[in-house]
């Protein structure tokens, strides 16, 4: 059967009309496949016309041909726009609200040893002391030969000792120093006075805990060597840090002690802030708490790196940091810094 131009005009409207109606892509397929296909109905079409006198045929397979073009844009354009509204659809649903809450993230801070000696150190930072460091593992020299404690010496029994079994140069024993003070020494030797130096570090000993001593503990050492330093520096630079550390209200007192290296040895203390001096737990009923040990560097220890004792003097001090966090904070277990229990650490 042969076509007429009334019969392209009822296929293109009907192909227009469910084109329109097409909902979906699968939808549109269907209608490509019906409309455009190899067995399509304009393919029919086309095919029926190759009966046809020449003329007719070429009329109308010029007028199929391009009703074939004008589906094929139709079907193209609402290809386009079904997936625009279904990229629409798409980007819709995965809208970011950026009003709804964060995520909280856990926030670390500073251990609280780290914390008060960071304090310690900028408090001698701002009266001129540099900050330097020493090594852990130690020579016998330095960390007591050097300081006036000879083998033999009963002083070393103020240090329990962890040793450990090494020899070099005819070098008496290794060790894990048993406190900063080797580190007055050491930065003597390789400089020239003036000097003016804190050292913060680790120091170890062969002890059983209990609630104020552990194996490991943070000690600050200091040192200041000039012509003409006195005990009234000594006396002025500490009383300075005490009233910098736990308040300008504090009291101060300095009583004797005894440590090989310092002649004279002190013991600083400051009033008990628990009970104002009247004496309770803290203070041993004493209204009193020890906060350091000093004293004027031993004139022999000034000699031995070749300095003239004469015409340079110096003080010394040394102090425990965990000691001060414990009574900054209130805490009364030394062994609480280093449990590693987040319940006690996030408190500071
Ligand atoms: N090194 C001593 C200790 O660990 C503390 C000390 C006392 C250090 C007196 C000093 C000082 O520099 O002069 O017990």
């Amino acid at each position: 059967m042969a076509f007429e131009s009334e019969s392209f005009s009822l296929v293109e409207t009907s192909a227009r009309r469910e084109l329109d109606a097409a909902p979906d892509v699968e939808a549109l397929q269907a209608w490509r496949v019906a409309y455009l296909g190899r067995r399509g109905r304009i393919t029919q079409i086309l095919r029926s016309l190759a009966d046809l006198p020449l003329e007719e045929r070429r009329r109308l397979g010029a007028a199929a041909n391009r009703l074939k073009a004008d589906l094929a844009a139709a079907y193209g354009e609402r290809c386009a726009r079904l997936q625009e509204a279904h990229l629409a659809r798409v980007i819709e649903g995965a809208r970011l609200d950026v009003t709804l809450p964060g995520y909280p993230l856990p926030q670390g801070h500073l251990h609280p040893i780290t914390q008060t000696l960071r304090d310690v150190l900028r408090c001698f930072e701002n009266m001129g002391f540099q900050v330097v460091e020493g090594p852990e593992v130690e020579w016998d020299y330095y960390n007591f030969e050097a300081l006036r404690i000879p083998l033999d010496h009963p002083a070393r029994d103020m240090w329990a000792t962890l040793w450990i079994d090494y020899e070099r140069d005819g070098q008496r024993p290794m060790l894990l120093r048993t406190h900063t003070s080797p580190n007055q020494v050491r930065v003597m030797e390789q400089s020239q006075p003036p000097v003016r130096v804190v050292v913060p570090g680790k120091v170890y000993r062969f002890e059983a805990t209990d609630p104020t001593h552990d194996w490991m503990h943070t000690q600050v050492e200091g040192l200041a060597v000039d012509e003409g330093i006195s005990m009234a520096d000594l006396k002025g630079t500490l009383a300075e840090f005490a009233h910098r550390i736990f308040g300008p209200e504090r009291k101060v007192a300095f009583s004797c002690d005894y440590f090989p290296f310092v002649e004279p040895g002190m013991e600083l203390r400051i009033d008990c802030f628990l009970c104002g001096g009247k004496g309770c737990r803290t203070c041993g009923h004493s209204g009193w708490i020890e906060i350091l040990g000093a004293g004027m560097v031993h004139p022999e220890i000034i000699a031995n790196v070749g300095w003239d004792p004469e015409r340079h003097t110096g003080f010394a001090f040394g102090m425990g940091i965990e000691r001060i966090a414990m009574l900054r904070h209130g805490i009364d277990d030394i062994r609480l810094f280093y449990a590693n229990d987040l319940r006690f650490l996030q408190q500071f």
